[in-house]
């Protein structure tokens, strides 16, 4: 399945759920549905402390690993943070980045996540640029200059040639966890002005995958992967359960 030259990317967001055998558990079950197929890119994001054992269940398949944050500096006096150099020796590929959680509950502000976007990015992880806008911005019609100014902060000085190795995921807040996810055709809308926006800078923008986060379902899942700007989806409660992550994956 692709959008263009887009490979659809399907990513599961464990959040702060799974210890141990749970972990390891749903992986490999994730992993024998999945298969060989090479259509579509299947990511997990599970928790730091079970990365490791996800990656062993992982390796040899085709689904590929990612983690839920990064620090941005090198290995160090930091307490109670991971850096890209711990995340590449259990073979990260992706990490998200700026996840509404964390900017809320940790208050996280743009000026970090663009530092963890460029940490990623030498360190050749690709980072998974989360935004989106709250429920009074968009009740306020502002969506548009709210994600707009959340792409330049978050994307500020990276090389336009690297722009293709971002992937970025709109996740309105009010569909997050919610059961109430964005329409298709509100999605759609959102992902074009974004992909428009990235072409006033960048020439890769026609191969950036724009992913749609927000209460996906099995029942919602392929009206969104129908779109055209749509790419992918980044994937939360559904993704804990491993027929409900691969009936989305379809
Ligand atoms: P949800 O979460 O699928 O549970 O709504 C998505 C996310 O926060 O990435």
């Amino acid at each position: 399945m692709q959008n263009g030259s887009r490979k659809l990317l399907i990513i599961g967001n464990w959040k702060m759920h799974t210890t141990g055998a749970q972990a390891t558990g749903l992986a490999k079950e994730i992993a024998l549905g999945v298969g060989p197929r090479v259509d579509i890119q299947v990511v997990l994001c599970p928790p730091f402390t079970v990365l490791e054992g996800v990656s062993q269940v992982l390796s040899g398949s085709t689904v590929q690993l990612g983690a839920q944050n990064l620090y941005p500096g090198p290995m160090g006096a930091v307490t109670g943070e991971v850096c890209a150099e711990m995340l590449k020796a259990v073979y990260c590929a992706y990490v998200l980045v700026g996840h509404s959680e964390r900017r809320v509950l940790l208050r996280e502000p743009d000026e970090l996540i663009n530092q963890k976007i460029h940490t990623a990015l030498e360190n050749r992880i690709k980072p998974v640029l989360c935004i989106g806008e709250p429920l009074e911005v968009r009740d306020s019609g502002n969506t548009w200059p709210f994600l707009q100014t959340q792409l330049e902060r978050a994307l500020d000085k990276v090389p336009q040639d690297l722009i293709e190795n971002v992937v970025i995921a709109y996740e309105p807040l009010w569909a997050i966890g919610s059961g109430q996810p964005s329409s298709p055709d509100g999605a759609q809308a959102v992902h074009a002005q974004i992909r428009q926006f990235i072409d006033t800078f960048s020439s890769s923008a026609a191969k950036l995958r724009i992913l749609y986060g927000g209460s996906v379902k099995p029942e919602n899942a392929q009206q969104l992967l129908a779109q055209p700007d749509i790419d992918g989806l980044l994937v939360g409660g559904a993704s804990l359960k491993a027929k409900s992550f691969l009936d989305i994956i379809g």
